[in-house]
Parts: structure tokens; C-alpha cells; sequence
């Protein structure tokens, strides 16, 4: 099954996670990029980030080069902000709601401490859907990166290789 990992990231624990995808599966990558970046750091990367996922911001990103139609999968991965997913992703999903029609959809969120299950919802109402094929949430795996973190990656991915058709969801 061909897949596509989709993400942003704006401190690397989801880019962390979905180039470990990419490397168990041999998936490919699309990095989602603000063409305002986001704050990144002190109390102005909570207030920014925050303010914009509340509102629910579909901010402009810079032009990508991908072709939907050559996947079967796509993974979108995110950060929780303020118990939301984040706009960049909002953006791409509202841009690609045709292209993204039939195929199987999985998702993980990165999260500090709590969020990720109401971020999630908000995703499937965005995409119109009312579950994914699988969905994982891990807590800042590359900050506190141990073995037993990335031993759960490690699972999301086995799942995500055995496929739906392997019944194992
Ligand atoms: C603007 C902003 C809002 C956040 N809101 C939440 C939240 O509601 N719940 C939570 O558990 N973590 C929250 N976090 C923490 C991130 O979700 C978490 O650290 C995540 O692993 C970061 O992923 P990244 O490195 O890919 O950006 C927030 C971070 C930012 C910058």
C-alpha cells in the first residue's frame, strides 16, 4: 500500500515520528510549511500557536508538489494546540478534500500532556469522516524520546503495515 505521511511540525517531535513511518513503511514524506512561520519560542510560540488554532486559522502554506492520486494511504500527523489539530494542517486537508475522497486515512497526534482526543475528533469532523483506519498519540517523542516511546511508534507503524486488510485494527 502506497502511503503518504503528511505533517507540521513546529519543534520536530512530529516531524521525529513521521520520518520513523517513512522509514519502516519506505513511505514518503510531505512536510507542511507556513509561509508565516509560526513563534517558536517563549510565551509568544503559545500565544501565536494558540490564537491561530482557536480561531481555527487556514494559514497560506508555501507551495508543495505532490500527486494524491499515486496513494492509497495518507498519514496526517500534527501537534496538539489548545486541544485542536493545527491550522497548517487545516489548510491542506480544506485544500485536498476532493483528492483525498476514498482513500484509507490514519492520523497521530504529539501532544505534552493532554488534548489529543479532542484534536482528533476535530480532524475527522474537518475531514468529514467518523473514524481512521488507525490513530496513535504519543507525548513529545523526540523531547523525552526513550525506548518505551519509541517502542510505541514502533507498534503504530506494525499496524499501520499489517494494513486494514490484515483485520487488525
Ligand atoms: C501553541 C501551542 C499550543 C499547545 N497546546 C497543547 C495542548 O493543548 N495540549 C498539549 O498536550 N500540548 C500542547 N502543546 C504542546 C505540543 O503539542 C507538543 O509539545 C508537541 O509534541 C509538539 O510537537 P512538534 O515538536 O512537532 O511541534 C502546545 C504547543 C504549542 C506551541
Amino acid at each position: 500500500m502506497k502511503t503518504l505521511v503528511v505533517y507540521y511540525s513546529l519543534e520536530g517531535n512530529t516531524r521525529y515520528v513521521a520520518e520513523r513511518i517513512a522509514g519502516a513503511l519506505g513511505a514518503d514524506t510531505l512536510r507542511l510549511v507556513p509561509q508565516k512561520a509560526y513563534k517558536n519560542k517563549g510565551l509568544a510560540k503559545f500565544i501565536w500557536g494558540g490564537k491561530s488554532a482557536v480561531m481555527g486559522e487556514r494559514p497560506a502554506l508555501e507551495p508543495y508538489d505532490v500527486d494524491l492520486a499515486a496513494y492509497d494511504r495518507v498519514v496526517l500527523g500534527f501537534p496538539v494546540w489548545a486541544s485542536n489539530f493545527t491550522p497548517p494542517l487545516r489548510t491542506f486537508v480544506l485544500d485536498n478534500q476532493a483528492a483525498l475522497q476514498g482513500k484509507e486515512l490514519c492520523a497521530y497526534a504529539c501532544q505534552a500532556g493532554s488534548g489529543a482526543e479532542k484534536a482528533l475528533e476535530k480532524l475527522r469532523a474537518c475531514l468529514g469522516i467518523s473514524g481512521f483506519a488507525a490513530q496513535a498519540v504519543f507525548v513529545d517523542p523526540k523531547e523525552k524520546a526513550s525506548p518505551q516511546s519509541d517502542a510505541q511508534i514502533d507498534a503504530f507503524c506494525e499496524r499501520l503495515e499489517r494494513g486494514a486488510a490484515g483485520g487488525a485494527w
